[in-house]
């Protein structure tokens, strides 16, 4: 088959990279021209992707890959299958912005209108192009806004007759994406059931040996992805009562948890100190939106919003009004350079409220990068009064009190420290739910 891939992000490229190592001629488009010409050069624009940059190399080696920054000319030379994964960007509270989106799709449209006539002249009727969206989107999104997008933009092309409409949820974790797509089943919807059907038989051209899942309706696919992330958002939260629980108990809640998940009901996750990122801490307000009565996504929201601050409290007596609080990694989780609603803003926030003075400092970023994401850098080797471990970089596991010169106390929010290395130097180390 030929297909488009439109957005080459984290998510969109190794997408366009799996449609060419299995075979298949692909066109992908960015608005960025570097990151156009560096896949053009056969060279991935970000670090971190297992395989991208061999994959990636190999398939344009080959041909199969080309980019370009014109979306609609890509889609008027009349490929089988464009996929779409712009991001959709939210602002503080979560509230969706649809810019973007509407953008690629005023894009896919003129191209599907500019190559309808050719694509009819050598296709059969029931071979439409099939336009997938994989961006996470409020339920209703695809079947409203994107199909009317679509129509209007093509001059009237409408879903069922001038191309076919799909959402397909990206289910993926970033750093291993070949293998999730290799692994976790793909979900179709569709407009109707021959939109589905069509969009379901092309995705398994190329996700060979994995599941692909028909949904039964665009609706159904949308919400999944709502109810996969909720569930997580909702059940860390329930970790993170039971962890704060167990601290007043003076119990290990990761031994209880544990314990629990022996048997085959139960499937809590782990306290810590944030729920971060761009996925998580989102998508239960889109779920919200759209069942405002539901309470326990809200209740959840609330609970792990609250957790910076709770982590801060764990410092207790060692620490007063002008003391120094080194926050150790700004990154929402480790090993990822991103810091979208990451649990590092609560917690410098909470720090201040109470008079103390964060610091931070993290393997990723440098001191230009703090300061621009409004945290005062540390200087390694200055001293500090304490620390506190929001993200979990691998490098941190090693962390010794060497590396926090004169803290009196540390909290470990995810658990990772080594706190027989600090109890050694009589530095205490405090854990979420563990004492
Ligand atoms: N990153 C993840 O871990 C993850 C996981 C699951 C799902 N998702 C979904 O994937 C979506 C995209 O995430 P991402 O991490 O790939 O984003 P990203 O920020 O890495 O990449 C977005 C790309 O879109 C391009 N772009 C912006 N406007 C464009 C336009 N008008 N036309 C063409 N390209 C345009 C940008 O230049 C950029 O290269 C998310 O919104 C989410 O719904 C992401």
């Amino acid at each position: 088959m030929r297909a488009v891939v439109v957005a080459l992000g984290k998510i969109g490229l190794p997408i366009a990279a799996q449609l060419a190592r299995t075979g298949h001629t692909v066109i992908g488009c960015d608005v960025d021209a570097r990151v156009v010409d560096l896949v053009n050069a056969g060279r991935e624009p970000f670090p971190g992707e297992a395989d991208l940059a061999e994959v990636l190399a190999d398939v344009v080696g080959r041909g199969l890959l080309r980019a370009t920054t014109d979306t609609a000319a890509a889609v008027a030379t009349g490929p089988d299958l464009v996929i779409a994964v712009p991001p959709l960007i939210v602002d503080a509270a979560a509230q969706p912005d649809f810019s973007i989106i509407d953008a690629v799709v005023a894009d896919i449209a003129r191209g599907l209108a500019l190559g309808h006539d050719a694509r009819r002249r050598t296709h059969p009727p029931e071979e439409l192009i099939t336009v997938s969206i994989e961006t996470t989107l409020p339920v209703g999104t695809t079947r409203g806004r994107i199909a009317a997008g679509l129509a209007g933009g093509s001059g009237g092309l409408v879903p069922g007759s001038g191309f076919h409409l799909v959402f397909s949820p990206e289910r993926v974790f970033s750093g291993r994406i070949f293998q999730d797509l290799a692994t976790y089943p793909k979900l179709v919807g569709g407009l109707d059931a021959a939109g589905e059907e069509r969009g379901a038989h092309l995705y398994e051209q190329f996700l060979p040996g994995v599941e692909v899942r028909r949904m039964g309706g665009a609706e159904a696919a949308e919400l999944t992805k709502l109810v996969e992330t909720t569930y997580r958002d909702v059940n860390i939260a329930l970790a993170n009562e039971f962890a704060r629980h167990a601290d007043a108990l003076g119990l290990d809640v990761q031994r209880v948890i544990d314990a629990a998940n022996s048997q085959p009901f139960s499937h809590v996750h782990r306290p810590g100190v944030a729920v971060g990122g761009h996925c998580i801490p989102v998508y239960p307000r889109f779920y919200l939106a759209g069942d405002p009565q539901a309470q326990l996504p809200a209740v959840s929201r609330a609970v792990n919003e609250a957790m910076p601050a709770y982590a801060v409290s764990l410092l207790g007596d060692e620490v007063t009004t002008g003391d120094r609080v080194l926050i150790l990694g700004v990154a929402y989780r480790g090993g990822v350079k991103e810091t979208a609603f990451s649990g590092a803003f609560g917690v410098r926030d909470e720090l201040l409220a109470r008079g103390l003075v964060p610091v931070a400092a993290d393997p990723l970023y440098d001191a230009a990068e703090l300061s621009a994401l409004g945290f005062e850098p540390w200087t390694p080797g200055s001293p500090v009064d304490a620390a506190i471990l929001q993200a979990d970089h691998v490098q941190y596991a090693a962390l010794g009190p060497q590396d926090t010169p004169g803290a009196r106390v540390v909290v470990d929010g995810r658990g990772v420290l080594d706190a027989t290395a600090f109890a050694a130097a009589g530095v205490p180390v405090r854990r979420i739910g563990r004492p």
